[in-house]
């Protein structure tokens, strides 16, 4: 999950079709989902740590362990300084997931707003712990919590950089999906935030590409809808 800003309160009205972004662009489909009440019986919790003043070292080391295969890079860009100061906000909430031994599994961290509205900000397992249904349990025990905090509901957003299973996961949550959007970013590998080989699944392009006859062969149809739009049939 990247969090730049909240949810735009204008909508973007565009025709349907394909668009290109400059080399070094990336466009990011994002869903916005919520829960209004706690699902019953989820899963069992996590315990959870709340850490209140984080070293910046391991935040940061955590941080990119977790978010670099998805593009997060967000911590890059904060000094320490700018770290202590984020998590010096009483509303903002950071909590490590460990299971019985003790191992670290994963993390999340939410912001109650002043309206007691809470949005899970990050919310992941280290890389190794996927797929074995520990993202059930640290949501169980990140939910405990914001609930007894008494919220509206619970919302978060999710991008296509994130890993591909996510919104079925968070529905089997209890998140509704509410508004989907885009969000264009810099790509990270290339602004220097995160190293070039991370998240390979997402196509790093730095060069633009200016084939030759490239713009004429892209427009020309190819299929009956296109020669039809172009025509402007309805
Ligand atoms: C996303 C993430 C938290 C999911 O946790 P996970 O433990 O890997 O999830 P699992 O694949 O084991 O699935 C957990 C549950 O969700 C359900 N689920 C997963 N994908 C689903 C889908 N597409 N449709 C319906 N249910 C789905 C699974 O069935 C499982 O439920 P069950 O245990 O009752 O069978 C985890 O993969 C992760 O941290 N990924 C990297 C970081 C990330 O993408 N964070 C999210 C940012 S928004």
């Amino acid at each position: 999950m990247i969090i730049q800003d909240s949810i735009p309160a204008e909508i973007t009205h565009l025709a349907p079709g394909y668009r290109r972004l400059p080399a070094g662009k990336l466009a990011n489909a994002v869903t916005w989902m919520e829960a209004r009440a706690p699902k019953p019986g989820l899963a069992r919790p996590l315990l959870m740590t709340r850490i209140t003043n984080p070293d910046c070292a391991s935040y940061r080391a955590i941080f990119f362990e977790i978010g670099a295969p998805w593009l997060w890079d967000s911590v890059s860009e904060m000094s320490d300084a700018d770290i202590s100061e984020h998590f010096a906000d009483p509303r903002v909430h950071l909590y490590y997931g460990h299971d019985e031994s003790g191992a670290h599994l994963g993390m999340v961290e939410f912001f109650v707003a002043d309206n007691n509205d809470i949005e899970i900000t990050y919310f992941g397992l280290l890389p190794a712990l996927t797929g074995r249904g520990f993202g059930k349990r640290l949501m169980a025990g990140a939910l405990d919590l914001a609930w007894r905090l008494d919220p509206i509901r619970v919302w978060l957003h999710t991008s296509s950089f994130d890993h591909h299973s996510v919104i079925g996961f968070y529905a089997a949550c209890g998140f509704v999906p509410f508004a989907t959007g885009f969000e264009i970013i810099d790509d990270p590998r290339l602004k220097g935030t995160l190293p070039r080989t991370v998240a390979p699944q997402i196509p790093l392009i730095e060069t633009e590409w200016s084939g030759i006859n490239a713009a004429s062969n892209l427009t020309q149809p190819r299929t009956l809808a296109q020669r039809r739009r172009l025509r402007g049939d309805r």
